[in-house]
């Protein structure tokens, strides 16, 4: 299967019953080149995303380009998607059982493009791949062969010390990849 195929189908995705694939506005499948050698992996699209079909593109987003450029990397070379596809309303975090749904969504597109880092964006993302690791102590380090953590961006929104460690992550983030 192709990123583009799988994107497909994501987007004609609807009547399974879950309540964010029922309630939302579209489902965001992602973006990026299948050669990307970073998989930034977020919780799950919020307004912007859900109106405009693209991931990050709201003030997460922006920072999000702040750190891919301190890290060396051209959002454009990194694929950028979510654990969930479809937007919980009134961006309540997704459930067990909705995260369980979306899942084999996000591993046929890890198994295409197989990068060489992962970057789950928080703990919410972070439980998928590692569910014992916390955040607050793998951030910004690499985790068994492929994970590399870092806090959620919009976390640090209203924080600026907060800010501060995510740029020296994004640092180190970019030190893995040279
Ligand atoms: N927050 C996320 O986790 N994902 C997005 O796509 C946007 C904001």
């Amino acid at each position: 299967m192709t990123l583009e195929a799988i994107a497909r189908e994501i987007r004609a995705h609807r009547g399974c019953g879950f309540e964010p694939c029922e309630t939302c506005t579209r489902l965001v499948p992602g973006e990026g080149p299948p050669t990307a050698r970073v998989v930034v992996v977020g919780e799950a699209p919020g307004a912007r995303e859900d109106a405009t079909g693209r991931p990050f593109v709201g003030p997460a987003g922006k920072l999000l380009d702040v750190l891919l450029a301190e890290a060396g990397l051209a959002r454009e070379a990194v694929f950028i998607t979510n654990v969930v596809k479809a937007r919980p309303p009134g961006n309540r975090d997704p459930r067990a059982d909705e995260v369980a749904h979306h899942r084999p969504w996000l591993e046929a597109q890890l198994a295409v493009i197989e990068p060489e880092l992962v970057v789950p964006l928080g703990r919410h993302a972070l439980r998928h791949f590692a569910p014992e690791a916390r955040i607050g102590e793998v951030h910004g380090t690499r985790v068994g062969e492929r994970l590399f953590p870092l806090y959620h961006p919009a976390a640090a929104l209203h924080d600026p010390r907060l800010r501060e460690t995510l740029l020296a992550d994004a640092r180190a983030l970019g030190a893995a990849l040279a």
